[in-house]
């Protein structure tokens, strides 16, 4: 297993935005099952047949019902205690109190995949919220919407084997140590719902876009300080043991929402740009603010 890829990934608002009249962005949930030909698995047509098996269940799952459980392999397990091991100290080291307490709370397993259930179970009990399974990235605005009802669209695969510190492509691990934890703390609860409901506001693709960029720079790869030290919350950063400490690196700038409304990325890279919360109340008060009033 190759632990020196770098450790990034592309996400659910990587502003892959459909172009063109909104009123034609495709509703389908289950819009993208393919690999890129650089997808560490692209080559592994035992992969790709884990890969169609496992996205088969999103595509029969109806919301709401129970999800059925992803029938995973030891050598996936295996590929979670790696990550697990890895993100272990990394987030003792840099992630902020409240992700701290929340993945407390859901005790995950150091050797075996949580499954979406249980994992539901869990975080529905403290805030509400729900994981429904996907089969792969869906459209930004169908994916951000769903926020506003308390579901979170949710990848159940897991990466390949030969890259456990690397993922192209939001997998169950970021989808659960990143997203699912952090709606385990109600006040990011919140704010997930609130940028589904502002999306819901939404009509100019231009102000999509925008509100996708707020997403990406807070929930996703968002910064703040707390007892002199500058701490993880965003779900990008809580995934991945590399973007935990190149976040050090970062330039990095006080949090100011019309700026990063504005503020281009590449998620082909480790960010060299992220925003920096004062504190996490400071961070709950404005955000919340500028989604109630979008
Ligand atoms: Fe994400």
């Amino acid at each position: 297993m190759d632990e020196h890829q770098p450790s990034i990934l592309s996400d659910h608002v990587d502003a892959r935005i459909v172009t063109g009249d909104l009123d034609e962005v495709i509703a389908d949930r289950n819009a993208i099952v393919q690999l890129d030909p650089d997808h560490p698995g692209f080559r592994d047509p035992e992969y790709r047949r884990r890969r169609n098996q496992i996205a088969q269940i999103a595509m029969n799952y109806h919301p709401g019902d129970p999800i059925p459980d992803a029938p995973y392999t030891d050598l996936e397990h295996q590929v979670w205690s790696v990550i697990w091991r890895a993100l272990r100290p990394a987030h003792q080291q840099h992630a902020c109190a409240e992700y701290l307490k929340a993945i407390e709370q859901l005790n995950f397993s150091d050797d075996r995949i949580p499954q979406l259930r249980e994992v539901n179970e869990r975080v529905r009990a403290i805030s509400g919220f729900r994981l429904e399974p996907v089969a792969g990235l869906v459209q930004p605005r169908v994916f951000l919407e769903n926020l506003a009802d308390g579901v979170f669209l949710c990848t159940q695969y897991i990466r390949h084997h030969s890259t456990p510190l690397y993922t192209p492509e939001p997998d169950v691990v970021h989808e659960i140590v990143g997203h699912g934890v952090t709606l385990a703390c109600p006040q990011l609860a919140e704010l997930n719902r609130l940028f589904g409901e502002a999306v819901k506001r939404t009509t100019s693709a231009d102000k999509l876009e925008q509100l996708s960029r707020v997403y990406w720079f807070t929930i996703e790869f968002g910064v703040l300080r707390q007892n002199g030290s500058i701490k993880a919350y965003g779900t990008g950063l809580l995934s991945s043991a590399g973007e935990m400490e190149e976040m050090h690196k970062a330039d990095l700038r006080r949090l100011d929402l019309a700026a990063a409304s504005n503020e281009k990325y590449d998620p082909t890279h480790f960010q060299p740009v992220l925003f920096c919360a004062d504190s996490f109340d400071d961070l709950y008060q404005r955000l919340r603010e500028f989604l109630v009033n979008w």
